[in-house]
């Protein structure tokens, strides 16, 4: 796919998914502007999107619970590259813990990374959204329509996204933006996958969760992002599109038990 000529957003795009996700807008020739909380975080990607094709990247470091440093961060995004093709909002925050035993400031903190998160970027970069054409993306995940134990407050702050998704995609399809999900399933190597799979054993358990058969790749979440903000894609907003090798089929799975049992067998012990 071509996307020369375009700017790419990607917020919480300098690791794992999020950073495949900006790697393959930039070997498609797109202009790359990034953002997270880590300045060394964001120089690294930088450089490696200049690197893997990228026709100019910038980045700056902000925390998406600050709603004034996301929209001054998307200014100079805006003062640079001029208005916005493509917007990515994955910025995430996760850890497994029971409900009962976790503080309310640690349910708080994840809603106030996904979900607010979320909506401070798309209210910060409204202004500068390319009409008609622009394509929003919210990274979302499985925890959104799955229920899984150990995961409470991911699963109220992910569904929460994907319902902002819909939602703007009514109001923001009138002036022609179209805003979409996309749930990654359990993609290999990564921080989520990691926390949530911390072992070998559970790694397995997951894999053997996904009809078919494997964990994803960053690249299989990248090309559905790719997809959703091309021309063949014009006519598809307010979707929530699972990558997820039909692991939504089979629900939470032994896997969503396993994890809750490991919880308890912790707090017992
Ligand atoms: N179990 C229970 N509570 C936990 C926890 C865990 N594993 N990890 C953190 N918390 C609690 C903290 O105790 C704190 O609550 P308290 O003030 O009542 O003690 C609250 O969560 C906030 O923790 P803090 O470390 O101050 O938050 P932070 O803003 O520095 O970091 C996190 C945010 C906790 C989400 C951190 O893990 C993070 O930065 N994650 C980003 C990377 C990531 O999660 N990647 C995967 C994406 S799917
Ligand atoms: P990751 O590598 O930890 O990526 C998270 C990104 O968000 C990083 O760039 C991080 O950088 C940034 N970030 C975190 N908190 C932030 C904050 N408060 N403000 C600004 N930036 C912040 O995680 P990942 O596993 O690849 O997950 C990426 C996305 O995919 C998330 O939305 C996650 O929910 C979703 N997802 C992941 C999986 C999976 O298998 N991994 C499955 C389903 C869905 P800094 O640390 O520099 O801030």
């Amino acid at each position: 796919m071509d996307f020369s000529g375009q700017t790419v957003i990607v917020i919480g795009g300098t690791s794992g998914i999020n950073r495949g996700i900006a790697e393959a807008f930039a070997a498609s020739g797109a202009k790359l502007a990034v953002a997270s909380r880590s300045q060394e975080k964001v120089d690294d990607t930088v450089a490696a999107l200049k690197a893997a094709g990228a026709a100019d990247a910038i980045g700056v470091a902000f925390d998406v619970r600050d709603p004034d440093a996301v929209a001054e961060g998307l200014k100079q995004f805006h003062d640079a590259f001029g208005d916005f093709d493509v917007l990515v909002s994955g910025a995430a925050g996760n850890f497994p813990a029971l409900a009962a035993e976790m503080s309310i400031n640690a349910f708080k903190t994840v809603i106030d990374i996904d979900l607010m998160g979320t909506i401070h970027v798309m209210k910060g970069a409204y202004p500068f959204l390319k009409r008609p054409g622009a394509s929003i993306i919210n990274i979302s995940a499985p925890q959104s329509y799955l229920p899984y134990e150990g995961q409470a407050h991911v699963c109220a702050a992910k569904a929460g996204v994907d319902q902002i998704t819909r939602t703007l995609s009514m109001e923001w399809g009138v002036e022609g933006i179209r805003v979409n999900s996309v749930v990654p399933g359990f993609i290999e190597g990564t921080e989520g996958a990691k926390r949530l799979a911390p072992t070998p054993d559970a790694g397995e358990a997951l894999r053997r969760d996904v009809p078919l058969g494997r964990w994803g790749q960053p690249q299989d979440v990248a090309n559905a992002c790719l997809f959703l903000s091309s021309d063949m894609a014009s006519y598809i907003s307010g979707t929530v599109l699972a990558v997820d090798g039909a692991l939504y089929q089979r629900g939470s799975g032994k896997f969503g038990q396993m994890m809750g049992d490991m919880l308890r067998s912790m707090k017992k012990g």
